[in-house]
């Protein structure tokens, strides 16, 4: 209405620049987009928008141009497709193959045991082993029961650092309230023996008071630090508010340890009335969390709403600032905040607008491509792609794509035998890059 008389109605120019080419004359950020629309280039001929637009208008009106703009380039930008054989990257040339036969039903995580097997969850609640290339028929029986709601399910799974002699293997499920229909995330730990789940205690699970109606954003992961303390998150839940409470797990990062007792020192001991397990806060939901290899850095990356996917390193204490600022907006097109910025809260690392759904992260730690040692890889659910980021002084220096539609990506995962997975939803499979 304000804007197609000069941008065009396609975006494409006229009097006013063309929208969906990659040349910003005027400074291709969110922050200087919104400026160029609130305060107008009124010598080139464009009005100020303030005072006709709200600041969360203009925001929205930023995410909307970006994301034209995203889709615009993408037709020209050349993807390693699956279905060319051999991908192509900038380092390596590979292949993609599947680790075992038959299909898994929307699968999770995966895990690999010392002796070569991979557990692999699905989120409606079955853990399955692959061994020797097959996925066993059989599913591990006597897992504590896990609901699938919404997105919730039997979520994450990882084995102890000290796996070789305790045997524990910790997994993230959703529960219901017993009088309740509302849900939460839950931890536990277990062993197997043979196929069967022994030994279960509850690391972690919350009051029902805090249990959530709503079916999105149960976050998860499972990840240690090198001194062996426990780290997952929890999404939202569905009430974004509730990610600035200190009070309530929903909407953070926490650190337990692996028994599920609490640090003392943990970041907002002192803060009366504090959820004890709070590590950070102001988290919408947390999709991947990997520790540097070198700096035992926290780095996660979190779902944002329609726009601003979010790449965070987790430092102990920091707000994330969900839902007072966000790069993205509500998934119809209006507004969320008109606040990307603001003062006590952190900035993402780097933000996706469109959003690329971002899930599972890893750092490369393995054999088979060097030369993106220690360099962090990201997987997305939506749009199908991983991503290669270097990493520089906690800045990503490189980025490159090095897949695209093979399917939603649920996890990116390096594992013992330094080989690079990935857990793919639709087919439900875990595959492995092969160099060339
Ligand atoms: C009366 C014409 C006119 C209208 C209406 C108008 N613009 Fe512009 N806009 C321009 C001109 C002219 C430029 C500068 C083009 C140049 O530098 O070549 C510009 C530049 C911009 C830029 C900077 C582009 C760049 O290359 O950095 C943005 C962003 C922008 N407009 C957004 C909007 C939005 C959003 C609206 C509607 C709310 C809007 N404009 C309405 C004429 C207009």
């Amino acid at each position: 209405m304000h804007c197609a008389i000069c941008h065009g109605k396609d975006l494409s120019g006229g009097l006013g620049s063309s929208f969906l080419d990659s040349e910003w004359k005027h400074g291709g950020e969110p922050q200087s987009m919104f400026d160029n629309i609130k305060y107008g280039l009124p010598e080139l001929g464009m009005q100020p928008f303030d005072g006709t637009l709200s600041d969360a208008q203009i925001n929205a009106l930023v995410i909307y141009i970006r994301e034209k703009n995203h889709q615009a380039g993408l037709a020209e930008r050349p993807t390693p497709r699956p279905e060319d054989e051999v991908l192509k990257t900038r380092y390596y040339n590979y292949r993609i193959e599947p680790i075992h036969s038959g299909e898994l039903d929307t699968p999770w995580s995966t895990v690999q045991l010392p002796d070569g097997r991979f557990l692999v969850t699905e989120r409606g609640g079955d853990l399955r082993i692959i061994e020797g290339g097959k996925l066993l028929d059989e599913p591990i029986s006597g897992l504590p029961q896990s609901w699938e709601h919404g997105q919730g399910g039997l979520l994450d799974i990882n084995i102890d650092p000290n796996y070789a002699d305790n045997g524990w293997i910790y997994i993230a499920y959703t529960v219901k309230a017993p009088d309740e229909d509302t849900y939460m995330t839950a931890l536990s730990r277990g062993r197997l023996k043979g196929m069967q789940w022994v030994d279960n205690e509850v690391i972690f699970h919350v009051d029902p008071k805090f249990y959530s109606p709503r079916g999105p954003h149960f976050g998860t992961r499972i990840v240690f630090d090198q001194k062996g303390d426990l780290y997952f998150a929890i999404g939202d839940r569905g009430i974004q508010d509730q990610a600035q409470d200190l009070t309530r797990p929903n909407g953070k990062v926490h650190r337990i340890r692996p028994d599920g007792s609490i640090p003392e020192d943990n970041p907002f001991a002192d803060v009366p009335d504090s959820y004890p397990t709070l590590w950070t806060y102001g988290n919408r939901n947390p999709q991947g969390l990997a520790f540097h290899p070198v700096t035992d850095e926290l780095w996660e990356t979190e779902h944002g709403p329609r726009g601003g996917d979010e790449l965070n390193l987790i430092r102990p204490g920091i707000n994330y600032g969900w839902p007072v600022i966000t790069y993205g907006m509500n998934y119809n097109g209006s507004p969320l905040s008109d606040k990307t910025h603001a003062p006590g809260m952190e900035q993402p690392v780097y933000h996706w607008t469109p959003s690329i759904a971002v899930c599972g992260l890893d750092f490369y730690t393995g054999k088979d491509f060097p030369q993106w040692e220690n360099d962090l890889l990201i997987g997305s659910l939506r749009q199908e792609e991983l991503w290669r980021f270097r990493l520089e002084d906690g800045k990503p220096t490189q980025q490159e794509l090095i897949l695209r539609g093979a399917g939603r990506i649920r996890d990116v995962y390096v594992g013992p035998d330094g080989r690079l997975y990935l857990v793919l939803n639709s087919p439900g499979q875990v595959v492995r890059l092969i160099p060339e």
